[in-house]
């Protein structure tokens, strides 16, 4: 899987979004970072529709997207056609989200994770594989017909 993902938050996930960000580059990563960069309150649709429809255009292999629950910027990026954001707390979620629904965005709920688990789920969503097979016919059946 190619280097480079990007990233995006609103004000609640910031914090968690700079060490998420400190650690892929860390980890040889190029990231393009659409913010917001602050805790001042912002809009989360406009930074979550900045990153996913880069995702969803083939700019971009893969994001994530960080709110407060997760939920918000997660929905912004599931009304693309080519993404398959998924909302994960735990390491075992992302895994899955990875092996099974071949995810390239994932949804993180800043303010419902500790940052030790969101790291791990963070993990656990670089480095597993889509494992094919059954799972891509599953996978090619989620668009609307
Ligand atoms: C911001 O207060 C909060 O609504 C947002 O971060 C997110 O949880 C929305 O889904």
């Amino acid at each position: 899987m190619e280097k480079l993902i990007g990233i995006a938050c609103d004000h609640a996930g910031y914090k968690l979004k700079e060490k998420v960000k400190a650690y892929l580059q860390q980890e040889g990563y190029s990231v393009k970072d659409f913010g917001t960069n602050s805790e001042e309150s912002v809009d989360y649709p406009v930074f979550a529709h900045q990153l996913a429809s880069k995702i969803n255009s083939g700019e971009l292999p893969r994001g994530i997207v960080i709110c407060g629950t997760g939920n918000g910027v997660n929905m912004v990026a599931n009304k693309y056609p080519h993404v398959r954001s998924a909302l994960c707390w735990k390491p075992e979620i992302a895994t899955l989200a990875r092996q099974h629904n071949n995810a390239n965005i994932l949804a993180l709920p800043a303010r419902f994770i500790e940052e030790d688990l969101a790291m791990e789920t963070l993990k656990a969503y670089l480095t597993t594989d889509f494992e094919g097979g059954r799972h891509e016919r599953r996978v090619n059946l989620i668009p609307i017909q």
